[in-house]
Order: C-alpha cells, then sequence, then structure tokens
C-alpha cells in the first residue's frame, strides 16, 4: 500500500528515536512491498526558536494531509519559563484538538526480562498487562474559562473542568470495545465522590454499558485507582479516565513496568478497527507517540531507547493501516531482541549487550530484514 506518514520529530530523543523508526519502517516496506512517504515538519521548542510558534500552519496543513503521524517528543529547558507566552506543550495540544484525537491509548505491559528495574516487587507484576484510555480533547486541559489575572488581592489562575455528555460518551465507548476485544473488563475512573463532571462521567458509563453486556464495568475513584495499579496491577484490563487523571495515572502506571522507554501510545479520532479491518481513508490522521517526553539530558548522545518509538509506529501500521502481519513483525522483533539481552543503557544490566539507539534501529531493522516473510 502507499501511505503518506507525517513525521513530527520535535525535541530532545524525539529526532533521534524518529530516525530509527523510519529505519525499521522501510525494513517493513522493503519486506511487504509498501511505499510509505515521510513528510518532516517541524514542531515544538525548534519551531519556537524559528518561528515563535511550536506549530507553524505549514507543520499543521502537512499534519492534517498525512495519512499518521509519527511523533517524537516536545519541551526542554530552554522553554521552561512558566511566563513565556508559548510554549512547545502547546504543539501537541493543539494537534490533538485540531485532529479531534479524543482517545489516547496506553497499552502497559510488562516484559518479564525487565522486572529488575521496575521499583516493585516481581510478585505483584505477574500478569500485569492493561491498557489506559485516556480522554485527550476535553477535561480539565481545554475548559474555559482559562486565564490567569492579578488584582490587588492577588494573582489568580482559573482552569475549568467540563464535559459534555457527547464528549464522555464517545471516549468510553471506545474502551469499551477494546476491553470487549481483551479481558472484558473495563475500570471507570472519576471523583463522583466530589466532582459534578465525574457523577455525570459515571451516569454515561452506565448508560454506555447497556450495549456491552458482555463487558464488566467496575466504577473505581481515581485516587483509590492510583493505589491499586500499586498494589494490584494484574486486575486491571483497560482503564478509562478523564484528560488530566488519565495524564497522572499513565505515568504512574508506566513507571511501574521498569521499561519506561518501552511504552508506546496512539492518538486515535474513532475506535480502532477489529482486526482484519483496515481503517477509511477519509478520516482525520491518527498520532502515535512514546510515552517518554524529550529527555533533555540524554539528547544529542544516541542512548535514548527507541523501542517505545519502534512499537507506535507498529500500532500506526495496525491502527491506521490495518497492516497487522507487519506490525507483529516489528512487536516479534523487538521481543526477541529483548530475550537476547540486547538493551540500551537505561534498562541495561551488567550482563546484558548494551547498544546505541542507532544500533537498536539497526538490529530491529535487520531482524525483520532477514527473517521469512
Ligand atoms: C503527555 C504529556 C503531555 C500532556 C504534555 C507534553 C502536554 O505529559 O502526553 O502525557 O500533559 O498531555
Ligand atoms: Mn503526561
Amino acid at each position: 500500500m502507499e501511505a503518506r506518514v507525517c513525521v513530527l520529530a520535535g525535541d530532545g530523543v524525539g529526532k533521534e528515536v524518529t530516525t530509527e523508526s523510519m529505519k525499521v519502517l522501510e525494513a517493513i516496506c522493503r519486506k511487504f512491498d509498501h511505499n510509505f512517504e515521510f513528510i518532516h515538519a517541524i514542531v515544538g521548542g525548534a519551531a519556537i526558536d524559528k518561528f515563535n510558534n511550536p506549530l507553524p500552519p505549514e507543520s499543521m496543513n502537512l499534519a492534517l494531509g498525512s495519512d499518521a503521524i509519527l511523533f517524537g517528543a516536545v519541551g526542554g529547558p530552554k522553554w521552561d519559563n512558566p511566563s513565556a507566552d508559548v510554549r512547545p506543550e502547546d504543539a501537541i495540544l493543539a494537534l490533538r484538538k485540531r485532529l479531534g484525537l479524543y482517545a489516547n491509548m496506553r497499552p502497559v505491559k510488562v516484559y518479564p526480562e525487565l522486572l529488575h528495574s521496575s521499583p516493585l516487587k516481581p510478585e505483584y507484576l505477574k500478569d500485569v498487562d492493561f491498557v489506559i484510555v485516556r480522554e485527550l480533547t476535553g477535561g480539565l486541559y481545554f475548559g474555559r474559562p482559562k486565564r490567569r489575572s492579578a488584582s490587588t488581592r492577588g494573582r489568580r489562575a482559573v482552569d475549568t473542568l467540563a464535559y459534555s455528555e457527547k464528549e464522555i460518551a464517545r471516549v468510553v465507548r471506545v474502551a469499551f470495545e477494546l476491553a470487549k476485544s481483551r479481558r472484558k473488563r473495563l475500570h471507570s475512573l472519576d471523583k463522583m465522590n466530589v466532582l459534578e463532571t465525574g457523577r455525570l462521567w459515571r451516569e454515561i458509563a452506565n448508560e454506555v454499558s447497556r450495549d456491552y453486556p458482555e463487558v464488566e464495568l467496575i466504577h473505581m475513584l481515581a485516587d483509590n485507582a492510583a493505589m491499586k495499579i500499586i498494589t494490584s496491577p494484574s486486575e486491571f484490563d483497560v482503564i478509562v479516565a478523564e484528560n488530566s487523571i488519565g495524564d497522572i495515572l499513565s505515568d504512574e502506571a508506566s513507571v511501574i513496568t521498569g521499561s519506561m522507554g518501552m511504552l508506546p501510545s496512539a492518538s486515535l479520532a474513532s475506535s480502532p478497527p477489529p482486526p482484519g479491518k483496515r481503517r477509511g481513508r477519509r478520516g482525520r490522521p491518527a498520532l502515535y507517540e512514546p510515552i517518554h517526553g524529550s529527555a533533555p539530558d540524554i539528547a544529542g548522545h544516541n542512548v535514548a531507547n527507541p523501542v517505545a518509538s519502534f512499537l507506535s509506529a507498529a500500532l500506526m501500521l495496525r491502527w491506521s493501516f490495518g497492516l497487522h502481519e507487519e506490525a507483529d513483525e516489528i512487536e516479534s522483533a523487538i521481543n526477541k531482541i529483548i530475550t537476547e539481552g540486547y538493551r540500551t543503557i537505561d534498562i541495561a544490566g551488567e550482563n546484558d549487550h548494551k547498544l546505541s539507539t542507532s544500533q537498536m534501529g539497526d538490529l530491529v531493522a535487520g531482524i525483520i530484514s532477514s527473517g521469512p516473510k
């Protein structure tokens, strides 16, 4: 197939990891006779330096005209001044909103070989395999009013948590669809004991659940879920939550796996197509990115772990292009190198083979190219 992939590498390690992902995708293209055109656009701090705009109109247009977006990371200390009027992070927020990417899928999976890097005891981590579905275009991130003011009584700031029933229902539905294709258990998180939006969230989740009798729906207060993610993470299958709750809990969840540098994410404007089906070409492009950030402390040293970006590219093949066999190839090449002890330094133990970012790309691309079709 032909596809146009917009690469928004961004800042810090974003460039290094997306470069390696393109290597891997090119190996897939050669092997399966596809043709991907990569279109590069400037975004984040780099775009602020050049245009004083983290997402220049040309970059937005290139993204809009693509079939899928491979995103690196944005941000860094250079642009971290809290009183700055433009921030690198605005770019990703604007993309999510403009592209209608309301469902953010964050799979949390434990690699048995990497358990030693987890802060949790291994017995807690057996069989951990869940997906956080984070609402991504509403909630506390986007509600209005959102502003600062100052008066004789001092400075004030306001953010607003607001949801319409439509916004809640569509993301809850994506979560139910996913749960239906997995272990059929959905935890819906809210703060219904305090927040009006939490009560609406719970009500809508109950209503949507009538269409999914085969899925067990469990309501859980978000603060309680924060504990359960540590004390019994294997009980979760799919979790759905408001934007800011999902943001915070997905960082917590990622770190218990001991392999934050290995976790991908997908931001979608609709439910992923079921296996065997391809997403219609007319839809807006989805965006795929590692869950780790720009890691400015290690950027430019060719040491970042590119696996989260590889796995994000695999999700792109699967969910934007319906190329399941190709996605499997990437995932099994990664399983193979992890089993064989090839690691970047973030997860390497004493006896592992330590590889640079680009060596990881070469290795995974090489396994794909040389393996049987
Ligand atoms: C994430 C990040 C973003 C967010 C930032 C970079 C705006 O933390 O994708 O989780 O808060 O959504
Ligand atoms: Mn975050």
